[in-house]
């Protein structure tokens, strides 16, 4: 068994890589050849959520679970809102043989997956980038998308000034010359996009239909929990939707609450990400349209990653060894 802490996730981990761990996993899925229960919610009366994810990628020798939580008030107590733990075990005998740190690999993975969906979905011209939620996941976005897209300018909107700030100074940081500038509203950010990603922890819909311009690709992250919605419905109708998983999503992905209130049916959905990776199912077939990604996030992601770093660690002589843990 192999304990791999934060740091020596951090060490390992590349956007590059992860983006080809997280297409592969998509390919996967796409030809039915993977085990992925949807993720189990409890819903804490203290003011989160804490989810249990399973998956088994046969493949790529790759089984386990991970454990992750949402508390969107933890910024206020220093802690992050999202944190994980990822068990990989031996399928072939179930012997434990790593538990890793998951929180920078929740990141990475929920950044691989738009990079892919943007990759298949976004116009080959895009240039312009919004980021509506300026909090953890959303640096991990620019990152992912600039992998995959010849970003010019980023705009960022967050309703704490001092986040979207945060994330514009990152953004110059990366020495790419991108023009990074913090919007003083949503609009003025989303109206200027081609592509558009959405992280907050909203429970309304923070991004209007009329803002959104044709040909634009959205990336919509933040709604992973039922109740959840950050994109205004009538987006949705005028849209081609692809989601990451047909029953999260339908269960707690961007498109739940419309669904719930009978706004959307499931037959309006185009497809799963997957299907596209797989050439099942044809990406975006024209400038104008305006392309949804749901993304819940998926257990088969964050497992397909954690065995990449487990590989990565033993050939580095990372990670503590330690016996006693389940043998
Ligand atoms: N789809 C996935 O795979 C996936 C993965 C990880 C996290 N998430 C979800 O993404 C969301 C963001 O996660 P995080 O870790 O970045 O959280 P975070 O707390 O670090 O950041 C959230 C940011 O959103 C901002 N915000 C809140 N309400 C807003 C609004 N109405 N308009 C604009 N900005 C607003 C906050 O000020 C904060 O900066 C959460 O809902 C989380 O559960 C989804």
């Amino acid at each position: 068994m192999l304990i791999i802490r934060r740091d020596e996730v951090l060490k390992l981990l590349s956007m590059r890589d992860v983006i080809e761990v997280v297409e592969e996993a998509f390919r996967e899925k796409g030809m039915n050849a993977v085990q992925m229960p949807p993720k189990q919610y409890l819903f804490l009366e203290e003011g989160g959520d804490l989810r249990a994810m399973p998956a088994y990628l046969p493949r790529l020798g790759a089984s386990g679970v991970k454990v992750v939580n949402s508390h969107p008030r933890n910024r206020e107590k220093g802690l992050p809102s999202v944190m994980a733990i990822i068990e990989l075990v031996d399928p072939a005998t179930g012997r434990p043989i790593a538990l890793m740190d998951g929180t920078e690999i929740t990141a990475y993975r929920t950044g691989g997956a738009s990079a892919v969906a943007t990759k298949y979905l976004s116009r080959e011209d895009s240039r312009n980038l919004c980021i509506v939620g300026a909090g953890a996941q959303s640096r991990r976005q620019l990152d992912a998308i600039l992998e995959v897209r010849d970003i010019g300018r980023l705009l960022v909107y967050d309703v704490v000034r001092g986040a979207a700030e945060g994330l514009v100074e990152y953004a110059r940081s990366l020495g790419r010359g991108l023009g990074a500038e913090a919007a003083d509203a949503p609009r003025d950010c989303v109206e200027q996009a081609d592509i558009l990603v959405t992280a907050t922890p909203a429970r309304e819909p923070v991004v209007r239909d009329e803002w959104v311009r044709p040909g634009t690709h959205i990336n919509a992250i933040g709604a992973d929990a039922p109740g959840k919605e950050e994109l205004d419905p009538a987006i949705l109708l005028r849209s081609k939707i692809v989601v990451d998983d047909y029953e999260q999503t339908m269960h707690s992905g961007e498109i739940n609450v419309p669904i719930s209130k009978g706004i959307l049916r499931r037959d309006q959905i185009y497809g799963e990400l997957g299907e596209i990776v797989t050439g099942r199912k044809r990406g975006r077939t024209s400038r104008d349209e305006i392309t949804v990604f749901d993304s819940t996030g998926l257990a088969i992601l964050d497992i397909a990653t954690a065995r990449r770093v487990l590989e990565m660690a033993r050939s580095a002589g990372l990670g503590l060894a330690m016996e006693g843990l389940g043998l």
